[in-house]
């Protein structure tokens, strides 16, 4: 088997082909994928038939399963998560926002992969921005700001019961449990070291960051404005358009991600995974 890696061209992400992901991979072929993942970040594998097993046994080549609060997993599957959006749903299309997923735990997941399953004709993107190269062109200035400081992350604008996704949301047909658990919070700081590369990124941005600790409120959300014109400006952007059969997995610590909408009238569902962090020896 040999990978085929494709640069998509923008600031980050390639696409992958050569491989069946409906099968169990070889320690070598899921070295490839591991090294071609830390080196473009967003992985897209097109035209793949895999199953909810085919999709864990994938997401195990990687780490552990990662923990994912706040939403019920599929019916017989403990670590699967279902992104769904009815056609008739009208109401804010979920994670169209910037974040790192689950940044407001202790130990947030490596990487998630989703794969694709009913995809809209139109519309429905997601969008990657390059963390790593954010910090890296990031004027001096700016950068003094955040040196040496962290970051207080989160989940409550989004599952508390006050929270978007919370007691007041549309109906969705994504099962989400809002808590007030969510009103935990987690520091973590502005700038990581990658685990496994070494290379230091920006982590998170203002949603799930809601202060910058041991500031005042409003020094710090001056300067989370400043930090998110920045890290997310269309330079370090990847835009991924979906087709059904695609897997895609990508790398929490080195990029934030959103949703688009623009399919209003149109199902969409993709079957959701999160790795975990491994221990490195
Ligand atoms: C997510 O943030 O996991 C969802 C991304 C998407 O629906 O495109």
């Amino acid at each position: 088997m040999t990978l085929d890696i494709s640069p998509s061209g923008q600031a980050c992400g390639a696409s992958v082909t050569g491989v069946d992901l409906s099968r169990p991979l070889s320690d070598s072929a899921v070295a490839d994928i591991r090294a071609a993942w830390l080196a473009h970040f967003v992985l897209a594998f097109p035209g793949q038939k895999m199953s909810d097993d085919d999709l864990e046994r994938f997401t195990l080549c990687f780490g552990p399963f990662g923990d994912d609060p706040f939403i019920a997993p599929i019916e017989g599957r403990k670590h699967i998560i279902a992104v769904a959006r009815a056609a008739s749903e009208t109401g804010p299309i979920f994670a169209e926002a910037w974040h790192t997923d689950w940044s407001f735990q202790e130990t947030p997941p490596a990487g998630t992969c989703l794969y694709g399953i009913t995809i809209p004709p139109v519309g429905g993107d997601t969008l990657f921005a390059n963390q790593a190269t954010a910090l890296e062109k990031m004027p001096a200035e700016l950068r003094a700001r955040i040196e040496g400081k962290r970051a207080i992350h989160s989940a409550r604008a989004g599952y508390a019961r006050a929270g978007a996704y919370g007691v007041n949301d549309a109906k969705r047909a994504m099962d989400i449990r809002p808590s007030d658990e969510a009103m935990a919070t987690q520091t973590h700081p502005f700038i990581r070291i990658h685990p496994e590369t070494g290379r230091a990124a920006l982590f998170g941005c203002a949603g799930y960051i809601i202060g910058v600790d041991g500031m005042e409120a409003e020094e710090g959300m001056t300067l989370l404005g400043d930090l998110y014109r920045w890290q997310t400006q269309h330079a370090v952007q990847y835009r991924h358009q979906w087709k059904p059969g695609t897997l895609l997995m990508w790398d929490n610590r080195s990029v934030l991600h959103m949703a688009t909408g623009g399919y209003q009238g149109h199902e969409r569902l993709l079957h959701r995974t999160t790795i975990g962090e491994r221990t490195i020896e």
